[in-house]
């Protein structure tokens, strides 16, 4: 037994003799719990141990999660004002990079792991939740599929239009900060939590709206 086992488990048993059998409270055990976690997490390639920092959305999306309810829609609310006021737009008003760039990065999902050295790029990882092109033989369905992304979220039936200029801006905060539209929506924060750029995002908005990518024919 590690070091550290042993010592989350001499204050388990501490605290069960103090408590004079009684079990120790939750409080307590979320202590010890902690204990492991920082004694086990350390930073590690490109991986850092800050990442487990607690930030109070993610603290209420668990609470919410562990007690089998959706999070009270107030709340949410609240959580995200919050969330969308974190979203940069454009200053250029330019939402548009490449393509083919967005397409390799949406299909990676290299980075962020232990074994990737820290100079391993992060992908997009995409692809593990959406489908993205007609012709992928397997694609991930956590996540509604973006294939014909123009035509399905109504750009392709007037461009100009406002609504498809909000359709947009709200991929771009969707790929931005995703918890701006669902507090405790599971696709990645990308921008946000600094897993792309910003110029990586506009390629992977090139690979949603460019009427050439394999999206959307
Ligand atoms: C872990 C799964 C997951 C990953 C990875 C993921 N997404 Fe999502 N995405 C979702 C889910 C789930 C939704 C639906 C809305 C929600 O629950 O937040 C969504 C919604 C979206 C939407 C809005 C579509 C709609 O119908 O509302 C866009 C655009 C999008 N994702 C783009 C991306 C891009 C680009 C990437 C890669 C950078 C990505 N997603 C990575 C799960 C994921």
């Amino acid at each position: 037994m590690k070091k550290h086992s042993i010592f989350a488990l001499s204050l388990l048993t501490a605290a069960v003799l103090a408590g004079c059998a009684s079990l120790p409270s939750s409080a307590e055990l979320d202590k010890i719990a902690a204990s492991y976690v920082k004694a086990d997490f350390k930073d590690k390639g490109i991986v850092k141990a800050s990442v487990l920092q607690p930030e109070e959305i993610n603290t209420l999306c668990t609470e919410a999660e562990v007690a089998g309810k959706p999070i009270d829609p107030e709340l949410a609310q609240k959580l995200q004002a919050t969330q969308l006021k974190t979203i940069k737009w454009p200053a250029d008003g330019n939402y548009l990079g490449d393509w083919k760039k967005g397409e390799a990065l949406a299909q990676s999902g290299r980075g962020q792991t232990w074994t990737d050295k820290a100079n391993t790029p992060n992908g997009g990882n995409c692809y593990n939740c959406h489908q993205l092109s007609g012709t992928e033989i397997s694609f991930g369905t956590i996540g509604p599929s973006l294939y014909k992304f123009r035509k399905n979220y109504g750009i392709d039936a007037d461009p100009n239009s406002v609504a498809a200029k909000a359709m947009v801006e709200y991929a771009w905060g969707k790929i931005y900060n995703s918890r701006a539209y669902n507090a405790c929506s599971v696709m990645p924060r990308a921008i946000h939590n600094g897993i792309i750029t910003e110029a990586q995002a506009k390629d992977l908005m090139a690979l949603l709206l460019d009427p050439n990518s394999p999206v959307n024919q």
